[in-house]
């Protein structure tokens, strides 16, 4: 088949970061992307929530903030699609330049700060999605507005009005472009909002849409047992781990290292995987999380699973390589998959924790 990334990607990248987004948004809506209808490897297959995964790659949130092109994305080979984040009001986010590449440390800096057209816009276009009885899965990532007076009742206006619009819901408490958001991390901040978000979904849907919260990979050992102890009271369905980092490692080689906003990508694997891990073995491994940060291979993505993650996403590497990444992750998850002996997926989540500490293949 023929790559379109590979004609169109370097033409992409030689735009402004935004603009070449805006660029692929707009060329994905128009159907100008061409489907990759590969068949999923039915060992990648897995109950999770009650739903039904084709495969276990999805599309991290950030990308289609609002839910504009997420059949497009699934018709990319992509398991999932999670949109936002969105908040109760449209934002315009911080000023432009925002968005940065740091193309030879395969990685992004970003501080776009909850752009997004708001709830109002983004439940009408999933309403017409559901209406028109679009198949594949589809997470909604909310948070509060930069100027929120009280950022849970955000969460919970946004809970309340997407629950029943999405498969999951995420509570997005680890932007670090939001001034304060991180906060709601903390212990108690945690577990009033999740209690909030909580009454917020059991007043509307007669289905309980899986609650989960995302969370920051710059936490220390203490702040990871307080979150694993509320979620695990607060009985939320799981966590997606994690966000991007304020951390500048010191191999960063870019240009772009001293801007301020989050890092993601490639020198984002390890501190990710490694807060992924920790989770796991904090909630016994009874808690389906998603891994994300760093992801660019099959065998990345092999790793966030054997750390603990029953799904995993993507977004930076997606920019340098393309959308063939999707299919590739995929064959290469199954391949390894059965090098290993697992007969299906699910019995490779947590593999590398449950024995004891964290292993090598993990540990990379
Ligand atoms: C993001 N990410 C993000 N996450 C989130 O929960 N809400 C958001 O709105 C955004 N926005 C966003 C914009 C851009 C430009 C990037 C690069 C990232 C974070 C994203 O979902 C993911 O957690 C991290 O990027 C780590 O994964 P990768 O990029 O290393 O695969």
């Amino acid at each position: 088949m023929l790559d379109y990334f590979a004609l169109a990607g370097p033409l992409i990248r030689a735009i402004e970061a935004e603009r070449a987004h805006a660029a692929t948004i707009a060329a994905l809506r128009l159907g100008l992307v061409p489907r990759r209808n590969a068949a999923n490897d039915p060992v990648l297959s897995q109950d999770v929530w009650g739903i039904a995964f084709a495969n276990p790659v999805g599309l991290a949130a950030g990308f289609d903030k609002n839910a504009e092109v997420c059949d497009a994305m699934l018709a990319q080979g992509f398991g999932f699609v999670e949109i936002g984040t969105v908040t109760p009001r449209p934002q315009a986010g911080n000023p432009q330049p925002r968005l940065f590449r740091l193309e030879k440390d395969g990685a992004v800096i970003n501080r776009m700060g909850f752009n997004n057209q708001g709830l109002a816009q983004v439940a009408a276009r999933l309403s017409r999605r559901r209406y028109r009885h679009h198949a594949g899965i589809v997470g909604g990532n909310v948070g509060p507005n930069r100027d929120a007076a009280d950022p849970a009742a955000d969460c919970a206006i946004a809970v309340r009005t997407l629950a029943p619009l999405v498969d999951y819901l995420v509570i997005n408490v680890s932007s670090p472009n939001t001034p304060g958001l991180r906060s709601l991390q903390r212990r108690s901040a945690l577990a009033r909002l999740l209690q909030r978000v909580g009454e917020a979904r059991a007043d509307v849907a007669a289905i309980r849409t899986p609650l989960l919260v995302k969370v920051a990979p710059d936490l220390e050992a203490e702040e990871l047992a307080d979150i694993a102890e509320v979620v695990m009271a607060a009985g939320v369905d799981g966590v997606v781990a994690t966000n991007t980092t304020i951390a500048r490692p010191p191999e960063l080689s870019g240009r772009a290292r001293d801007e301020v906003g989050g890092l993601s990508g490639t020198p984002l694997f390890r501190e990710s995987t490694r807060v992924l891990a920790d989770l796991y073995r904090l909630t016994g491994g009874r808690l389906p999380l998603i891994g994300v940060g760093g992801i660019g291979s099959g065998r990345d993505a092999y790793a966030k699973i054997r750390a603990g993650a029953s799904l995993v996403q993507i977004y930076t590497a997606l920019v340098y390589q393309g959308p063939a990444l999707i299919g590739r992750v995929n064959a290469e998850l199954a391949r390894l998959v059965r090098r290993d002996g697992f007969s299906r997926l699910a019995d490779a989540v947590g593999a590398d924790v449950r024995g004891g500490d964290l292993k090598a293949e993990t540990a990379l």
